[in-house]
């Protein structure tokens, strides 16, 4: 999704917004572009079409800018295809804006603009938001955004300039993200707060419908009704060197090797006397043995961190789950209401359709938990309950310790229900405990054991159109991951489809053009997901199989082409592990088919819009 940033201060804007833009690649974009009031107090615009390299280029060439107030811009297009002239900031005669969102009823306003004489030079909703302020602009900007806030509909996160105010920013949000960071002599304003840890850790959560000004050295918010209000100062806990790559190639690949350490940050301080304890975020054993049903929202990766959930709490406390599409849910009238526990699980913690769902479930009554990573995000605000998954700022777009920390979440959670509805004993709960944190060590073994292979089977599917993912049990619900994260770093389609199905229809598709990768992590259902194999190989697939040692010492020579072996520990808990050659092998096909697969094509990291 977009990105805003903002600067006042001391240092050179231009290089200040470059950079802190550089930190917001990671959500996604296509073209960029950066407002400075220079010594005149004009406002300076550039803006460049493509990757932020293309913006550098034409500061070097045209020019940058001089100055040390200004607002920055990434857009994903929304509204108008990519292009320089579609490119934020947006100006009017008196005033310059950046936005992240999408304004609803942008073309009503756009219509009766152009009534009143205005022109547009662009496609984009944001121009219309910039011509609105600028047509109802009584000199004091605050009485004129809270106008213009007035009316328009959607989400909306901006960065606002006026031409007579050039030693201010104003910000204003409703549903997009946006803080405000402060240093000494200096203040920010971002999308989140990655984009300037390097310059401060101290910042401000914006509300819906609050306005906050910014000098260089004074930062003042009001409500929705212009009245003044005090903000609690938040201090960030990741670090900067968090949300770089510290020697990686990649986010991706270093993101993969933080997976020990997040599921151990996210597991051991959830555990009291060898046993799960959620208490410190208001989950009792009491409240949790008497919630009549259990709904599992969330979208992409994080939705299938809740499938898993779904089979680790059938198949240990007995208790049906249902998961659910965020944006399905939030459309399709759901049965839920008092008692019913409904669990958001994000990263972002600001996913438009799982924030509605999270509304929609409090609305009926429902008791809702929410799994976030990112503190302060406005699922983790509005939710009931909040776990967080401590994973740390996760950058590349393709979620891996995100996923794995979810999943951590999900055991502890289900452990917890478990001995709420006495469906395990204390002993095997413990039991079970303390495999659990034994994961760090096995992530960790796999990671070190398995890259050269997952490298070299990587390249062995550069040419690959489109492939299948294949599992049954816990190894189906994995395989959705691994589907989703070879498709969106690597651009070949695949599905992932419950190995057991294929006779019913997809196995027509099999011949020796469409590669199959296995998954066979339950010794329980091994033997059947084995006949599936056999079955595509002997109709020309090439197979890839990902399996225990204690899978792979019973199984034939040759059955399958290549072969991933991962030691075998607790099955329940194998998703920990298995996930972890499926998001390297999606991370080495990547590359070899020369894409960067921390900035995958059309996708953004927060899905922030409908
Ligand atoms: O921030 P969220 O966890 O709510 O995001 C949900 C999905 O957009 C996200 O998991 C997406 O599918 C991943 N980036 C895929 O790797």
């Amino acid at each position: 999704m977009c990105g805003i940033v903002g600067y006042l201060g001391h240092r050179d804007c231009s290089d200040v917004l470059v950079d802190t833009l550089s930190n917001l690649e990671y959500r996604g974009y296509d073209s960029a572009g950066i407002a400075v009031f220079d010594a005149q107090n004009t406002i300076q615009t550039v803006k460049a079409q493509g990757k932020l390299q293309n913006l550098r280029n034409k500061l070097e060439k045209n020019g940058r800018p001089e100055g040390h107030i200004g607002i920055g811009h990434t857009r994903w297009a929304t509204h108008g295809e990519p292009s320089d002239i579609n490119s934020h900031p947006h100006s009017a005669p008196r005033v310059t804006i950046v936005h992240n969102g999408i304004i609803e009823n942008y073309q009503e306003l756009k219509e009766f603009l152009i009534g009143e004489g205005r022109t547009f030079l662009s496609e984009t909703d944001t121009e219309v938001v910039a011509q609105l302020l600028d047509y109802y602009y009584d000199g004091n900007p605050l009485t004129t955004i809270d106008r213009v806030m007035g009316e328009v509909s959607g989400s909306f996160a901006l960065g606002i300039m006026f031409m007579d105010f050039p030693d201010r920013i104003y910000a204003v949000r409703r549903e997009s993200p946006l803080i405000v960071g402060v240093a000494d002599g200096e203040t920010f304003i971002a999308s989140d707060v990655t984009a300037i840890l390097q310059y401060t850790k101290n910042y401000y959560l914006l509300e819906h419908d609050e306005i906050a000004t910014l000098t260089k050295d004074s930062i003042s918010f009001v409500d929705k009704r212009l009245v003044p209000i005090e903000k609690e100062l938040k201090v960030a806990d990741w670090d900067k060197e968090a949300a770089q790559k510290g020697g990686y190639a990649h986010f991706m690949i270093k993101e993969i090797n933080e997976q020990p350490n997040a599921i151990m940050t996210t597991v051991n301080p959830r555990i009291k006397d060898g046993l799960p304890n959620l208490e410190e975020c208001g989950l009792t054993l009491e409240m949790i043995r008497e919630f009549k049903s259990i709904t599992v929202v969330a979208c992409g990766t994080a939705m299938h961190a809740g499938l898993v959930g779904k089979y680790v709490i059938e198949g240990i406390a007995r208790v049906p789950v249902t998961v659910d599409i965020a944006s399905e849910f939030r459309y399709r009238n759901p049965i839920i209401g008092e008692g019913d526990l409904v669990i958001i699980i994000s990263q972002s913690g600001e996913t438009a359709d799982s924030l509605a769902a999270l509304r929609l479930a409090k609305q009926r009554g429902a008791k809702v938990l929410a799994i976030v990573n990112a503190k302060g995000s406005s699922i983790a605000r509005e939710a009931d309950m909040v776990i967080y998954t401590l994973a740390g700022p996760e950058i590349a777009v393709a979620s891996t310790k995100a996923y794995i920390t979810q999943i951590s979440v999900m055991y502890l959670f289900a452990f917890e229900l478990a001995l709420a509805k006495d469906t395990v004993s204390v002993a095997e709960c413990k039991r079970l405990t303390k495999a659990l944190q034994q994961m760090p060590e096995a992530v960790q073994y796999v990671i070190d054991t398995v890259d050269e292979t997952c490298k070299f089977v990587g390249s062995q599917l550069i040419t690959a159109e489109s492939l299948l993912y294949i599992g049954r049990g816990l190894d189906y619900a994995l395989s959705m991951e691994g589907s989703l994260k070879l498709k969106e770093v690597s651009y070949i389609h695949s599905e992932s489809y419950a190995a057991g199905e294929l006779k019913h229809g997809t196995i027509s598709l099999i011949d020796d053009d469409m590669p199959v990768i296995a998954v066979a992590t339950q010794s329980d259902l091994m033997e059947k997901t084995i006949s599936n194999v056999v079955e595509v190989k002997s109709r020309g697939a090439k197979v890839i199989l990902v399996c225990t040692d204690a899978c792979a010492a019973k199984i034939k020579d040759g059955i399958a082409d290549y072969m991933i072996t991962i030691p075998h520990t607790d099955e329940l808990l194998m998703p920990i592990t298995a996930v972890v050659p499926l998001q390297i092998l999606a991370y080495y096909t990547s590359i070899n088919r020369g894409a960067n697969p921390d900035q995958p094509k059309n996708l953004a990291k927060s899905v922030t819009v409908e």
